[in-house]
């Protein structure tokens, strides 16, 4: 699956976010080693502080069906409606990058940003630089 597939599948999530609060909308499509897809949205709560972000919800979800081996992810988000000059890449928050570190080797796994056509490429490591590690905790 290339890139460009991979945001255009992060873009049909994003059309399931639940965001009536921040009216920002974020949808993520995640690449198993395997080659199957696991999508996710940002998903808002009145009482705020239970929201989940789209890249955490594609994580748990696939992380709850076995799966443990992940090569990338792309995410797309915007203000529904804004148009498209004023879209930003979407780069993930820093819960969701440590909960990415979790479950990835963070040199190899790939961020896509995506803003329209356009696609901005991260490692891991980039992004989440001189980080607290499971094998920190682990014995
Ligand atoms: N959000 C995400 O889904 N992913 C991110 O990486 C950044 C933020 C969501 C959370 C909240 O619903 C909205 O965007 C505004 O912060």
């Amino acid at each position: 699956m290339t890139k460009e597939e991979l945001v255009k599948v992060a873009y049909e999530a994003q059309k399931f976010s639940y965001s009536p609060y921040s009216g920002f909308q974020v949808g993520a499509a995640l690449l198993t080693k395997g080659g199957k897809v696991y999508t996710g949205c940002n998903i808002e709560n009145a009482a705020f502080s239970p929201t989940n972000c789209a890249e955490r919800t594609a994580f748990f979800k696939a992380v709850s069906e076995g799966e443990k081996q992940f090569e990338a992810i792309a995410i797309v988000g915007n203000k529904a409606g804004s148009p498209k000059e004023q879209w930003e890449f979407c780069t993930p928050c820093g819960v969701c990058r440590q909960v990415m570190l979790e479950f990835v080797d963070p040199e190899n796994f790939v961020i896509y940003a995506g803003k329209g056509n356009e696609i901005r490429c991260f490692t891991l490591k980039e992004l989440l630089p001189e980080s607290f590690s499971p094998s920190m905790v682990s014995e």
